[in-house]
């Protein structure tokens, strides 16, 4: 009786531990969280976004077609000495005529830990704002343990130097 009780009791932890892990995510989606770090446009031979096409000179990139192609790093942290866990290559297209967006088309790829070698499919909108706008870009796909997956990622840009721009991503995906 003492240990079907306990039993109990342990299942009912594990329950209640795995309500609090849905319920901290909208929808039960799988959250997670890493740093986008850029070193911008014009910053020189380090830069890791450049013009594939400058049509329009605009500080920004969102001039009405251009085209920019990156390969920025994503880290654990937002330090710049945190660890390296994948790459977010992809491009920008100005295709706003007010040149307040651009459209990114990009992947991200994991390159250590749980999900070395898979990586997540992504698009939509950035928008010119200020730091620690949150805007969101649609999940569309992934390979490996992304397979099927979808969802969507909130980007914030945290810190900005003459040289750096890092965000914060947080990706919520489902396999639904
Ligand atoms: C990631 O996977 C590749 C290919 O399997 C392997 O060579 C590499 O060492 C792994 N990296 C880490 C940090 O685990
Ligand atoms: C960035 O700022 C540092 C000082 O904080 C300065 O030495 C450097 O020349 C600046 N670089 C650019 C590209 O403006």
């Amino acid at each position: 009786m003492a240990s079907s009780s306990f039993f109990f009791f342990f299942f009912f932890l594990l329950f209640a531990a795995a309500a609090t892990a849905a319920s901290s995510n909208p929808n039960g989606y799988m959250h997670l969280r890493f740093y986008n770090h850029e070193r911008i446009l014009g910053s020189g031979p380090d830069a890791t976004v450049v013009y594939a096409v400058e049509r329009t000179s605009s500080s920004s990139g969102a001039g009405f077609g251009n085209v920019i192609v990156y390969d920025n790093l994503l880290r654990a942290g937002v330090e710049p000495d945190s660890p390296i866990i994948g790459r977010n290559q992809g491009m920008g297209v100005g295709s706003s005529l007010a040149e307040n967006s651009g459209l990114t088309n990009f992947q991200l790829v994991f390159t250590a830990g749980k999900y070395n070698g898979s990586s997540l499919a992504l698009q939509g909108l950035f928008p010119v704002a200020p730091l620690g706008t949150v805007f969101e870009r649609a999940i569309t796909g992934g390979t490996g343990k992304f397979r099927l997956a979808r969802g969507y990622l909130l980007t914030t840009e945290v810190r900005a130097t003459n040289t750096t721009l890092t965000g914060q991503l947080d990706a919520y995906i489902t396999f639904r």
